[in-house]
């Protein structure tokens, strides 16, 4: 029978030996791994590098116009900078019409190290794996909008096990159907996000509050955010406002409802009080059988 102590000697030497293996293999290669898998989950639905802006800008050598400590100050905290009146983070927002980096869950200083390391070496290449996606410009074909629709409502699942759009989202032309009012309508996002490019990066990487940590685990493949962009530039050239007739009909019944509810609850509440009214009296004067 082995004693503790030599369970643990051996346990630590096992882990000395691992750590001294990565150590030796690939410390910089597992480093760089790690930041482009953090790149991919938090940062393409805004940029490319090379690829052109999406809503940030295109992060291509972005060291040769900011100094790395600038830069890792903003990664950290963007809208600090930003409120320090800094006038190239200014300039910044400007360009990106008024929209600030959010800040980036999980972000630290070595981890904006890594990712500008990562951002270095991949403007060095003749194209970078986070050149952004290439979005034809052809029509999309109605197959691909009754696609996206399926998709929206969730009559077709989505491949990774996202939850269909219309629990939380609503849209103009869905044929009488209301969806959920947690996110915004979305008749016209597309004309939003500034169309195809944007709204298919937006949408292959979520990078919001509600959604990322949603779409983080069952992010929508491609061919499917290529449907749910058809669908959703169908929406916004069949026009409209955002506040639909449907929604404003839902809205109007919602009203309607609480204003039962409260009727209701009214006659509730009276009875109750009229009933406790009713035993005070009998009480303090035996003669309830009048009330
Ligand atoms: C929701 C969109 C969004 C996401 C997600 C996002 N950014 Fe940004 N980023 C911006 C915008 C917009 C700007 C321009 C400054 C501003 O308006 O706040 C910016 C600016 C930057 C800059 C400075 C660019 C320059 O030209 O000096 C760097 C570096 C940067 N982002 C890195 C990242 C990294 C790395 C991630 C992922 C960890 C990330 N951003 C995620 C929107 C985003
Ligand atoms: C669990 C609820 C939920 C689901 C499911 C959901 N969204 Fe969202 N979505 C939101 C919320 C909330 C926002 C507002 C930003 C935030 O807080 O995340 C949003 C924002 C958006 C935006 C940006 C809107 C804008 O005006 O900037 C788009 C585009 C979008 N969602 C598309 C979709 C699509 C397409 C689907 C289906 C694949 C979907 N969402 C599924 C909750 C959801």
């Amino acid at each position: 029978m082995r004693s503790q102590g030599a369970g643990w000697f051996t346990r630590i030497t096992q882990g000395m030996g691992i750590a001294a293996l990565l150590w030796c293999v690939t410390p910089a290669t597992v480093q760089a791994q790690e930041a482009a898998d953090f790149f991919r989950q938090n940062c393409v639905s805004c940029h490319t590098i090379g690829g052109g802006r999406l809503t940030g800008p295109d992060l291509k050598n972005v060291e040769g116009q900011q100094d790395r400590e600038w830069l890792v100050r903003f990664m950290m905290n963007p809208q600090a900078v930003v409120n320090q009146g800094d006038p190239y983070a200014q300039k910044l927002v400007e360009e990106a019409r008024g929209v600030v980096m959010p800040q980036i869950v999980g972000m630290t200083r070595e981890r904006a190290e890594s990712l500008l390391d990562l951002i270095a070496a991949e403007s060095k290449l003749e194209s970078s794996q986070f050149g952004g996606t290439a979005i034809s410009d052809a029509p999309f074909t109605p197959e691909e909008i009754s696609q996206g629709r399926r998709l929206f409502l969730g009559e077709q699942r989505l491949a990774n096990g996202g939850p269909p759009c219309i629990s939380c989202h609503t849209a103009k032309h869905l044929g009488g159907l209301s969806g959920g009012r947690l996110g915004p309508d979305l008749s016209r996002v597309y004309e939003r996000l500034e169309g195809r490019k944007n709204l298919a990066a937006w949408l292959g990487a979520p990078a919001t509050a509600v959604m990322a940590p949603i779409f983080k685990k069952h992010s929508i493949k491609q061919e499917e955010v290529l449907a749910l962009v058809a669908y959703l530039e169908d929406q916004t050239a069949k026009g409209g406002e955002d506040m639909s007739v449907g929604g404003l009909t839902f809205l109007l019944i919602g009203l309607g409802g609480s204003g039962l509810a409260l009727v209701a609850f009214d006659l509730a509440w009276r009875r109750r009080f009229r009933s406790a009214r009713k035993e005070l009296v009998l009480k303090s004067t035996g003669r309830g059988e009048e009330l």
